[in-house]
């Protein structure tokens, strides 16, 4: 978001054994050299793209600079890559498409790490991170252990996996995360205007992942901001999922609302279409503001405060309160 903030440390380690020693200096109960007070906080982050600091961070910001790679098992048909947490998720996708690995092409272009995506389940254009998603592996941050969690432990949903329940967040580093990918390419189409640009493209194109990566970036250059020139963290909420009843009774009202399907026979709805019913799009209060071309995207102008876009937040979740009675939740994380 552009949000200038400090912790009192910051680490970042190497290895997994790096991380136990690191846990050892300023995990628990442990009292960093020359200071009085043991256990100050830790804050696992990875590339931090989806972080909101409200203030700065008094204790300890931990981050993974495991950046190996190596395959688990391969096939005919597919490899299963071990991957470090600390690879920027994009060069990781860019990798794979050069070696012949498909299936993230379609998560081209998403800011972050290699960790995070098994946590938030990264998701865009038709694909989740959780599609390809075999095993994650973690070090318990309260006694240093690992553990290794199957892909069905995670209870992968929209935006969501186990390390973001209440009781868990926090609580699990991801070190690595294993992707079994496909070694033909057979592209994933369900976005509508994905498709419709693919299907622009001459036959002899569309044998590339590379095809689906360049319409994918560019698409989200024309939707989403560049953080480097205009803060901001992609979509700052997440699309409410609703029933098929209070849905029904919202079209009756709203004859144009977009939807789509969700699990459970439940709709979900774009945040974005409400946020701008409500007016809000292209709106700027302060230093910050709801970015002109998505009304999802909440942006930095320049010197805004973390408080200061957790205010406009707020405003924009009661004012879709109040006008649809639904709660929406932001996807960036409030620290
Ligand atoms: N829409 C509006 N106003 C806008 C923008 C969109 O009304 O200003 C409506 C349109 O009806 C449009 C619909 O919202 O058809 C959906 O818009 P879009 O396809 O741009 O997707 P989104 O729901 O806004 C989600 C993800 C994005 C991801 C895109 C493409 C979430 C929270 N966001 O956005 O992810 O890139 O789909 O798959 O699910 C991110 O998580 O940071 C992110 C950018």
């Amino acid at each position: 978001m552009g949000i200038s903030a400090k912790a009192r440390w910051f680490v970042e380690y190497d290895s997994i054994e790096e991380l136990r020693y690191a846990l050892k200096l300023f995990g628990q109960g442990a009292a960093p050299e020359g200071e009085p007070e043991p256990s100050r906080p830790i804050l696992h982050i990875g590339g931090g793209s989806n972080l909101l600091f409200l203030q700065d961070y008094d204790g300890c910001v931990l981050h993974s600079g495991i950046k190996n790679t190596s395959i688990m098992e391969e096939d005919e048909g597919s490899v299963t890559l071990r991957v470090g947490a600390g690879i920027v998720w994009d060069t990781f996708v860019d990798e794979c498409l050069q070696k012949g690995y498909y299936g993230l092409e379609n998560l081209s272009g998403i800011p972050g790490e290699v960790g995070a995506s098994a946590v938030q389940n990264v998701g865009a254009y038709g694909t989740e991170a959780k599609d390809f998603i075999v095993r994650v592996e973690t070090i318990d941050l309260n006694t240093g252990e690992t553990r290794i969690f199957h892909a069905q432990e995670c209870h992968y949903a929209y935006r969501h996996s186990i390390f973001k329940q209440p009781e868990l967040f926090g609580r699990y580093a991801v070190t690595y995360v294993h992707y079994r990918l496909n070694k033909t390419f057979s592209p994933q189409l369900s976005y509508a205007a994905l498709n419709k640009a693919w299907e622009c493209l001459p036959s002899e194109a569309k044998s590339k992942a590379s095809a689906i990566r360049s319409i994918v970036i560019s698409m989200r250059n024309e939707k989403l901001p560049d953080p480097h020139i205009l803060g901001n963290c992609g979509s700052f909420f997440m699309n409410p999922i609703i029933t098929k009843h209070k849905f029904e009774s919202l079209q009756a009202e709203y004859p144009d609302i977009p939807a789509f399907a969700a699990t459970d026979g439940m709709v979900k709805v774009p945040a974005a279409w409400l946020i701008q019913q409500c007016g809000w799009k292209g709106k700027r209060i302060g230093n910050c503001g709801v970015y002109e071309h998505q009304a999802l995207v909440l942006v930095n102008h320049g010197g805004a405060t973390g408080k200061e876009l957790a205010a406009l937040s707020d405003s924009i979740r009661a004012s879709v309160q109040e006008r649809f009675d639904i709660d929406i939740h932001p996807e960036a994380n409030f620290i």
